[in-house]
C-alpha cells in the first residue's frame, strides 16, 4: 500500500473547514493507504500559545479525530513532538532549502502580517518542518485543504533537491483535495479559520450552531423576504453543498431564486442536515472522552513508538547518504 501522511495543528476545536476540507477524506482513505496522521504540536509553537493548555489541546484533538471516524486499527495517529526525528530532518532540509522559496509562501506572508509583533524564525521555517513530517515516512499522498497545497508542492521541491544532491531517497508526494477544498467562513470570508473566529466547530450543539448561523450574512441583495436571491452569492448555500442531499438542494435553490423560502427557512434546513453529520460525532466524542480516554492515550503512546521506529530507518539512510555515518 502507498503511504498517506497528513497533519493537523492543535490550535483549537476542529471546524467544518477541517472536516469537509480534509478529515472526511482521511476517514475514507485510511482504508486504502498506510495512513499516518500527526497532531503537529511543534508547528503550533510557531504562534503565541499557553504551555499549560497544550497537553489538553493535543489530547482533545486526538479524541475528536477518532470521534470523526479515524480508526485505531487503520490509521497511525501520533503526536509530532514525540518523534524527535521530525526536528532533526527539518535541520537537514534547512541546509538544502533556498531562503527565497520560504519567503514566497503565502501562509508565511499572511502570518507575518497577523503576528507582526513577534515574527519568529519558526514561522518562516514552518514548511520545512512540514516537508520533514511527510518525507520522514516517505509519504506519497497528502490529503489536505486548498490552503496547504503550496506546502505540499514545496515538499516535492525539497525531495527533488535532496535526491539530486544525495541520491534517490524521497518520493515526490501529491496533494489530494476533497470536493470542497476551501470551506468559507461564517462571516463570508474566503476561508473558515480558527484564527479568524468565523468557524462552526464539529462538537458544537444545535443551539450553539444556531446562535451563529441565525445571524450570519446571506446574499446581500436579498434584503426583504420577498426579494429573490442568488444562492451562488450566499455562504449558507455553500454549506448546503457540504451536507444537503441533491434533491433537497434543488428544492432550496428554487425556493431562494423565486423567493419561495426565506433565509431563515434555508438556514434551518442547513442546520438540520448538518446535525445529522455532527450529532453522531459529538456522541462518539463523549464516549471516547469518558470511558475511552485512557485507551486512546495509551494508543497515542504506542503509535509514537511505532513512528520513532519508522523515522529511525529513514534517518539512518539520510545520515549515511549525507556522510554523517562515522567509520
Ligand atoms: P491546519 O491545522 O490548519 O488544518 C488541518 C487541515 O484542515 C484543512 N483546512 C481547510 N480545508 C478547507 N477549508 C478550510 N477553511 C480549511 N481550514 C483548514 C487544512 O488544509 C489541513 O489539511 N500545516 C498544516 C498541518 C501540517 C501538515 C503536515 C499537513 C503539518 N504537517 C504534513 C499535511 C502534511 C496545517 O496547519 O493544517
Amino acid at each position: 500500500m502507498k503511504v498517506l501522511f497528513t497533519g493537523i495543528q492543535p490550535t483549537g476545536d476542529i471546524h467544518l473547514g477541517n472536516y469537509f476540507g480534509a478529515i472526511a477524506n482521511w476517514v475514507r482513505l485510511q482504508h486504502e493507504y498506510t495512513t499516518y496522521i500527526s497532531v503537529v504540536d511543534l508547528h503550533a509553537l510557531s504562534i503565541p500559545y499557553e504551555p499549560a493548555d497544550m497537553p489538553g489541546r493535543v489530547a482533545d484533538l486526538a479524541l475528536t479525530l477518532y470521534a470523526c471516524g479515524i480508526q485505531v486499527d487503520k490509521a497511525v495517529l501520533f503526536v509530532q513532538s514525540e518523534v524527535p526525528a521530525h526536528s532533526e530532518l527539518t535541520w537537514i532540509f534547512n541546509t538544502i532549502t533556498p531562503l527565497g522559496e520560504l519567503e514566497r509562501m503565502t501562509q508565511f506572508k499572511d502570518k507575518r502580517e497577523q503576528f507582526r509583533a513577534s515574527v519568529n524564525v519558526a514561522l518562516l521555517d514552518y514548511p520545512v518542518l512540514q516537508a520533514a513530517d511527510i518525507l520522514l515516512y516517505k509519504g506519497e499522498v497528502v490529503p489536505v485543504g486548498e490552503d496547504q497545497v503550496q506546502h505540499v508542492e514545496f515538499t516535492r521541491e525539497v525531495a527533488r533537491h535532496f535526491n539530486s544532491r544525495y541520491g534517490d531517497t524521497f518520493p515526490e508526494c501529491q496533494a489530494l483535495l476533497t470536493a470542497t477544498p476551501r470551506v468559507l467562513g461564517l462571516d463570508g470570508d474566503a476561508k473558515m479559520s480558527k484564527s479568524k473566529g468565523n468557524t462552526i466547530g464539529v462538537l458544537e450543539t444545535a443551539e450553539q450552531i444556531w446562535a451563529k448561523v441565525g445571524p450570519a450574512k446571506t446574499d446581500p441583495a436579498r434584503v426583504r423576504r420577498t426579494d429573490p436571491g442568488t444562492p451562488e452569492k450566499c455562504t449558507i448555500w455553500s454549506y448546503h453543498l457540504l451536507v444537503t442531499p441533491e434533491a433537497e438542494r434543488a428544492d432550496i435553490h428554487k425556493g431562494c431564486t423565486t423567493a419561495g423560502i426565506g433565509c431563515i427557512d434555508c438556514k434551518k434546513r442547513f442546520q438540520a442536515n448538518l446535525m445529522k453529520v455532527l450529532d453522531p460525532i459529538r456522541e462518539r466524542y463523549a464516549e471516547l472522552a469518558g470511558a475511552g480516554r485512557k485507551g486512546i492515550m495509551e494508543r497515542l503512546d504506542a503509535n509514537g513508538e511505532k513512528c520513532r521506529a519508522v523515522a529511525a530507518t529513514t534517518m539512518a539512510e539520510v545520515r549515511e547518504k549525507m556522510g554523517l555515518k562515522r567509520e
